[in-house]
């Protein structure tokens, strides 16, 4: 191997540094994303993440500096009511000088062999055909819709069109954080098909203590039980996107409405 030849191995704790400089060098005008203090809440206080497992990152380097970097993100995953570990492919830079030899490549190839289920979202046009060699299979294009009327209205149009068997609309209002009682909700709201595993714990992670970004969480109640719930984003542009939602099938007189991946 010659002298400068990259060599690829995890992180270690030592790398840190190394590494959020690769990401100052790469993104100079600051991206809350890739900040120390986003790395705190979504790696270090990830509920998700297997205890004593460190990040999943990947690193290629050339002494003690960051040529490229494939990051993990832990998922817990349940399909078909089983529980599978999965991972989410967050991060996965080469730096220009480094690219087209082979260095992404070898790093998603690490990150699959140690992923359980591996996950990618939105892949760029670089990255796309990285993850298809890999033996990715394309799932299809992520919809998003909106709303004109604006979403809380259509939720409860959603529960008045479900009918006189749905009885009476149930009662909405702000939930500050989520606790236990909403974990037989989503529970039960769930259905058969693969998602990411919610609980109260994992829903306070990502929608009450993400830093840098406030979600609205609305709790639907019936006889002051919890029977549902929505999480909603106001963007900057004023429309409102729905994160999350869960809701007892009873309470839509039979239909279900589940909780989607993100
Ligand atoms: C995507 C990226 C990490 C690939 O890293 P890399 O080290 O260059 O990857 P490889 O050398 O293993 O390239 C593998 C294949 O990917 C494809 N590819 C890589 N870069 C590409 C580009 N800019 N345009 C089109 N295809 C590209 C090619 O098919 C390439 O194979 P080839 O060189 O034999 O033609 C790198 O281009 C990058 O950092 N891009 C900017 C950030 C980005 O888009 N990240 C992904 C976010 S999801």
């Amino acid at each position: 191997m010659a002298d400068d030849e990259p060599v690829l191995r995890p992180l270690r704790e030592t790398d840190l540094d190394a590494l959020f400089r690769f990401r100052a060098r790469l993104w100079p005008e600051g991206d809350y994303h890739r900040s120390r203090d986003y790395w705190d809440w979504n790696v270090m206080r990830n509920p998700h993440a297997l205890s004593g497992q460190g990040p999943p990152v990947g690193l290629a380097l050339r002494g003690a500096e960051v040529l490229a970097e494939c990051q993990g993100l832990p998922a817990a995953l349940l399909q078909a009511g089983l529980p599978r570990a999965a991972s989410w492919c967050v991060e996965l830079y080469t730096e220009p000088s480094a690219q087209r030899r082979g260095l992404g490549s070898r790093l998603v190839a690490q990150w699959i062999s140690s992923a359980g289920i591996p996950l990618v979202m939105g892949p760029s046009r670089a990255s796309h055909p990285v993850f298809v060699s890999a033996g990715l299979r394309p799932l299809g294009v992520l919809s998003s819709y909106l709303a004109p009327t604006g979403l809380l209205g259509l939720l409860l149009a959603s529960f008045r069109g479900r009918g006189a068997s749905a009885g009476p609309l149930p009662e909405s209002r702000s939930i500050s954080r989520f606790e236990p009682d909403w974990d037989p909700v989503w529970r039960a709201a769930r259905g058969n098909a693969a998602h990411i595993r919610r609980d109260h714990a994992w829903l306070n992670w990502r929608f009450v203590e993400q830093p840098e970004v406030s979600y609205e969480r609305l709790g639907f109640f019936r006889g002051g039980s919890p029977c549902g719930y929505a999480v909603l984003r106001a963007g900057a542009d004023a429309r409102c996107r729905l994160a999350d939602l869960a809701v007892l099938p009873e309470a839509l007189g039979g239909a279900a409405w589940r909780p989607r991946r993100e």
